[in-house]
C-alpha cells in the first residue's frame, strides 16, 4: 500500500493565514479626508514640524503610505486617526477661540515633551514623524513667545507677596473643603518636597509640583512605573509676574491639584484619586465625581508613565 502524504501542519496554518489576510483586506473602516475649514497658521519652521509629525492623526490631511492601507494594520491607523482628530484637529483650528488655541499649543508642547506624542507605535513605523530635541525647542520657543508679560507691575507683586505670606500662615482648618469624589483638601503639601517646577507659557502661570514622602522615596529608588500606593502629588499654580528688572516671581495663588495613588480605591480612575481646589478659598472643582474624567483624559497619553507628566529631576 502506498501511503498518501498529507500536507504538513505548518503548511495548512500558512494557507489559513493567507486566506484570512486576503479576507481582511475587504474589511475597511471608513477613513477619508474631509475638507480643511480653517488650517493652523504658524511660522514655517513650526508649521513644518507639526505637519510632518502630527497631521496624519490631527488633521483632515491624513497621508496614508501604501503599507498603512494593508489590513489589519489599517484598522489601527484608522482608529488612531479617528481618535486623534476628535481630540485635536489642526484643519479646524480657526474654530477654536484664541485662548483655546493657546491652551492646545501648551498641551502640544507638554505631550511631546512628555514623550506621549506622536504615538510611539506609529512613530516606529513612520520614522518621519519623529520629533527631535531641536524640533521640540522650536515648538517651545514659539509657544513661549505667546505668553503675555507685563513687566513692572509693582502693585500686583506687592499684593501677591502679601497673599503668599498669608498662605504660609494658614492654620489647619477644621472643616477642610472636599471635592465631589470625596477627596479632602490637604494642606500638608506645603511641607513636601518640590519635585519640579514648570511655567505655563500660554496663560502666564507658574506651577510647582510637590511630592509626599512616599513619592520622594519612590524617586530615590527609581520605583515609579507604576508609582507605589500612597504616593501623592500636589501641583500648585500661581500667576507669573515680572518685576522691573525682569525677574520672574509668583503672583496670586490660583489653585492646587492632587493625584493620590491607590490602585484599589481609585481603580475606576486609573488608580489615582484626582482633586482640584481653586482660589485662596480652595473652592472644590467639579459639580459631581465625573469631573475626574477630564483629568484622566488629558493625562491618559502618559499611560506608560502611570499617567504622570512630571519626570522627577534625579539628584
Ligand atoms: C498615530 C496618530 C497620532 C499622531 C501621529 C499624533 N497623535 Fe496626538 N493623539 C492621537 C490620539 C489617538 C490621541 C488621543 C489620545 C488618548 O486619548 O490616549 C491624541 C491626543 C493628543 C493630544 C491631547 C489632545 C486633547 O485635547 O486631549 C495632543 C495635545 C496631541 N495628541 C498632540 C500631538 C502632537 C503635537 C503630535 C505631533 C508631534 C501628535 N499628537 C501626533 C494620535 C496621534
Ligand atoms: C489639559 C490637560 C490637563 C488636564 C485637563 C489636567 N491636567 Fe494635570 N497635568 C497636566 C500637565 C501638562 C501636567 C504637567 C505639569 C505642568 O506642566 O503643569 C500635569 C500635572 C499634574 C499633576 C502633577 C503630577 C504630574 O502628572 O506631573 C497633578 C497632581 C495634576 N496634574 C492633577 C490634575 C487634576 C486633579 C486634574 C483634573 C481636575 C488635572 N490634572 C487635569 C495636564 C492636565
Amino acid at each position: 500500500m502506498k501511503k498518501i502524504k498529507r500536507p504538513p501542519l505548518l503548511f495548512k496554518i500558512l494557507i489559513v493565514a493567507i486566506v484570512l489576510f486576503a479576507a481582511a483586506q475587504f474589511i475597511r473602516p471608513k477613513l477619508n479626508n474631509p475638507p480643511v475649514t480653517g488650517d493652523f497658521k504658524a511660522p514655517n519652521d513650526v508649521k513644518n514640524i507639526v505637519v510632518r509629525a502630527c497631521y496624519d492623526c490631527h488633521s483632515n490631511e491624513t497621508y496614508l503610505r501604501w503599507y498603512d492601507k494593508i489590513s489589519p494594520g489599517f484598522w489601527q491607523v484608522a482608529e488612531h486617526v479617528k481618535d486623534g482628530r476628535s481630540h485635536l484637529n489642526f484643519s479646524k483650528w480657526d474654530s477654536l477661540a484664541p485662548a483655546d488655541q493657546k491652551e492646545k499649543l501648551w498641551e502640544v508642547v507638554n505631550q511631546v515633551a512628555g514623550g506621549a506624542m506622536p504615538v510611539k507605535s506609529y512613530e516606529f513605523v513612520h520614522p518621519s514623524t519623529k520629533i527631535s530635541p531641536n524640533d521640540l525647542a522650536v515648538l517651545k520657543k514659539y509657544v513661549a513667545g505667546m505668553a503675555q508679560s507685563h513687566p513692572g507691575d509693582t502693585a500686583k507683586i506687592n499684593a501677591a507677596d502679601k497673599q503668599y505670606k498669608q498662605w504660609q500662615n494658614v492654620k489647619p482648618a477644621v472643616n477642610l473643603p472636599q471635592a465631589a469624589n470625596g477627596i479632602t483638601y490637604n494642606p500638608d503639601y506645603k511641607n513636601w518636597q518640590p519635585i519640579s517646577t514648570t511655567e505655563r507659557f500660554d496663560n502666564g502661570t507658574m506651577r510647582v509640583i510637590f511630592g509626599n514622602d512616599v513619592a520622594v522615596k519612590a524617586i530615590k529608588e527609581n520605583n515609579i512605573r507604576p508609582w507605589p500606593n500612597g504616593t501623592i502629588f500636589a501641583k500648585v499654580a500661581w500667576d507669573q509676574l515680572e518685576d522691573m528688572d525682569g525677574n520672574i516671581t509668583t503672583g496670586a495663588f490660583k489653585q492646587v491639584e492632587y493625584m493620590i495613588k491607590d490602585d484599589k480605591k481609585y481603580a475606576s480612575t486609573k488608580g489615582w484619586g484626582w482633586a482640584r481646589f481653586k482660589t485662596p478659598k480652595m473652592v472644590p472643582y467639579g459639580k459631581n465625581a465625573m469631573f475626574a474624567t477630564e483629568c484622566v483624559d488629558c493625562h491618559k497619553p502618559l499611560k506608560d508613565e502611570d499617567f504622570v507628566f512630571t519626570r522627577p529631576i534625579k539628584n
